[in-house]
């Protein structure tokens, strides 16, 4: 090739292959076409609102452990979000997260827009019990499990994948999908993934953006007060003084919590002996605008 270095040849070929291996499918034809070209293989899909960080790219990286083909989805679904929530200011990071997708190999990325996966006349809501009533994220944003069961059911059936991964950061999500899979026949096997973080602790979360620089700093409490929480509880104490002290720290640090509590970890149940099954400390609480989420096994 006059002109071009044998490495600039090279390059050339390898930024072809890599920009033509990762389907981008906006359409629900589409979307069955390629499917259709995997029947024989196994597919893992992984759902996502986009903002992709590293939490995100380790459930993609687990899809891709397990199965041949990973397909990721992209899609900002309004149905989980109330009126007074961010739905608007989501933050929406397009390029980075599909050069992000394209860096890893990903087989195709599902984006539908509102029109596709809402379209008018659209009266079906999957209404999630059991583990999406337990009284933790349900009692603070009563319409969200409701918006996610019926946007993660709707995707479960337009992928039609052997695996879906789900992080354990959103702990009472991925239980109450586990049981919305199960109840519903949905041949998916719900595969959960342990919560990435910051090198200071925080749990990475696309909402982590919104922090001011001392809102941030004061971020890590979360996890410190429920390592803390749990040493403790491993030890014998009784639960109640524990989760009262633990929740005054974290509001000594700025916060304004909305729970911090104990629940068997299958079930989410309330229980108040760690006699009494396996152990899930889980908190949620908002710093200045920001609300943050977290969990850990006791
Ligand atoms: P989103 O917040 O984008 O998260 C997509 C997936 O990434 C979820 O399964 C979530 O638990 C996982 N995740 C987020 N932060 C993580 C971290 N630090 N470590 C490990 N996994 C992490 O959750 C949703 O979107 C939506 O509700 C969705 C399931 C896509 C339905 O709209």
């Amino acid at each position: 090739m006059p002109g071009k270095s044998k490495s600039q040849t090279a390059q050339t070929t390898v930024t072809k292959i890599t920009s033509t291996r990762t389907q981008i499918i906006r359409t629900l034809p589409a979307l069955r076409r390629w499917r259709e070209k995997f029947r024989g293989k196994s597919v893992a899909l992984v759902p996502t609102m986009g903002a992709l960080h590293d939490g995100h790219l380790t459930l993609v990286r687990t899809a891709r452990r397990k199965c041949d083909r990973v397909v990721v989805s992209i899609f900002v679904n309004p149905t989980q979000f109330a009126p007074h929530e961010d739905l608007a200011s989501y933050p929406r990071t397009w390029d980075a997260d599909t050069a992000a997708l394209k860096a890893l190999g990903v087989d195709a990325i599902w984006a539908p827009n509102v029109a596709t996966m809402y379209p008018d006349g659209f009266a079906t809501k999957v209404t999630p019990g059991g583990p999406a009533l337990a009284g933790l994220e349900d009692k603070f944003r009563p319409h969200f499990f409701g918006g996610v069961c019926t946007v993660v059911a709707k995707l479960l059936l337009q992928v039609q994948p052997d695996i879906a991964t789900f992080g354990e950061k959103d702990y009472q999500q991925l239980k109450v999908v586990t049981a919305m899979a199960r109840d519903l026949d949905i041949a998916s096997r719900i595969v959960g993934v342990p919560t990435v973080r910051e090198k200071d602790g925080l749990a990475m979360s696309s909402r982590n953006a919104y922090l001011t620089p001392d809102e941030r700093a004061a971020a890590p409490t979360l996890q410190r007060v429920l390592k803390d929480c749990a040493a403790k509880l491993k030890k014998g104490a009784t639960f109640a003084p524990v989760l009262i002290e633990g929740e005054a720290v974290i509001e000594q640090a700025g916060f304004a919590v909305d729970y911090l509590e104990a629940r068997h970890a299958e079930t989410l149940a309330r229980m108040s002996s760690i006699k009494d099954g396996p152990v899930r400390l889980l908190v949620a609480a908002k710093i200045g605008r920001t609300r943050l989420i977290d969990n850990i096994a006791v």
